[in-house]
């Protein structure tokens, strides 16, 4: 199913933002987007809103505008965080970053345009009382209370001594946010309920916080080739994060309690759904 969900994403993100026209004067922001838009991520996240569009009773394919406003809001984050004024990377996704190819004022535009474009996505839902809170959901948790107000605390504790409290304040809002707007997107898209929606954010909880501890963990441990992008970068950087706090061991201790959390939350809906479980699993000891 995993990988029908993946085709399904792959041709509705290439058709919600086509090639610009050989004559259109602002085409190189839109040739920017797609660049990194459709440079082959691991598409987790819109994978989880169809995903749980389908626990919920739902037909997934009515889920897919939202899950693409979700891609389209973590590749935006993806290009900004790339940014030489915030982490300065030159590879991502196996591929020189936005900035390196177009330039950081176009690719500071290219974030726009994704960033914007993801609610005119998420607002095509079908149903428009749906479409209205799954665009709320995606601007709350997406924004300054969330994957925003995340990132700027990420760059506030550069070289600077934490403690752990704050940390997972910090993971919480830059993974966890976005992770968990995915989740609830897929269960508003399907008509869920408030109880399938705070499951779906406890699962989104420890899944967010596994996936960003084993993001850490793969910066020290991981091999670039796999990754498509560059290791050793937090440390480069002085990033304050659970690796450079534990360590390795415990940081992977806590993907570990972090997962069966996620897999526990599963238990709270009616139809099972096996693929959620392993994705989980899977995702706590990824190489890439
Ligand atoms: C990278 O996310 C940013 C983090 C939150 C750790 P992914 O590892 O999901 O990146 P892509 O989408 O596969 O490129
Ligand atoms: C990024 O965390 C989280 C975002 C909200 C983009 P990282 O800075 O660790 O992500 P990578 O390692 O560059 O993918
Ligand atoms: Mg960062
Ligand atoms: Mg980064
Ligand atoms: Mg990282």
């Amino acid at each position: 199913m995993i990988n029908k969900y993946r085709e399904g994403i792959e041709s509705a993100l290439n058709q919600w933002i086509p090639c610009p026209g050989a004559d259109d004067p602002g085409g190189q922001v839109v040739e920017a987007m797609r660049y990194s838009l459709l440079a082959g991520g691991k598409r987790i996240r819109p994978v989880l809103t169809l995903a749980f569009c389908s626990l919920c009773g739902g037909d997934w394919q009515t889920a897919m505008p939202a899950a693409c406003a979700v891609e389209m809001v973590h590749t935006y984050s993806l290009i900004h965080d790339d940014l030489p004024c915030m982490d300065d990377d030159d590879l991502r996704r196996g591929r020189p970053a936005c900035h390196k190819i177009y330039g950081e004022a176009i690719a500071l535009l290219a974030g726009d345009g994704l960033l914007t474009k993801a609610f005119e996505c998420v607002t095509s839902l079908p149903d428009p009382q749906r479409a209205v809170k799954a665009a709320t959901c995606l601007a709350q948790l997406s924004g300054y209370k969330g994957m925003v107000g995340g990132q700027c605390i990420d760059l506030s504790l550069d070289g600077k001594e934490v403690e752990l409290a704050l940390l997972k304040t910090m993971d919480r809002k830059k993974t966890v946010a976005l992770i968990a707007a995915a989740c609830r997107v897929g269960c508003i898209a399907a008509g869920a309920g408030s109880k399938e929606l705070e499951a779906a954010s406890r699962y989104a909880k420890g899944l967010g916080m596994a996936f960003q501890i084993r993001d850490d963990i793969l910066d020290v441990t991981g091999d670039a080739g796999k990754l498509g992008k560059n290791t050793g970068m937090d440390s480069a950087h002085d990033k304050r994060n659970y690796v450079s706090l534990l360590g390795i061991e415990k940081a992977q201790a806590l993907v570990e309690r972090y997962t069966n959390l996620a897999i526990e939350a599963l238990a709270d809906f009616p139809l099972g759904f096996g693929m959620l479980r392993d994705l989980a699993l899977s995702l706590a000891e990824r190489e890439s």
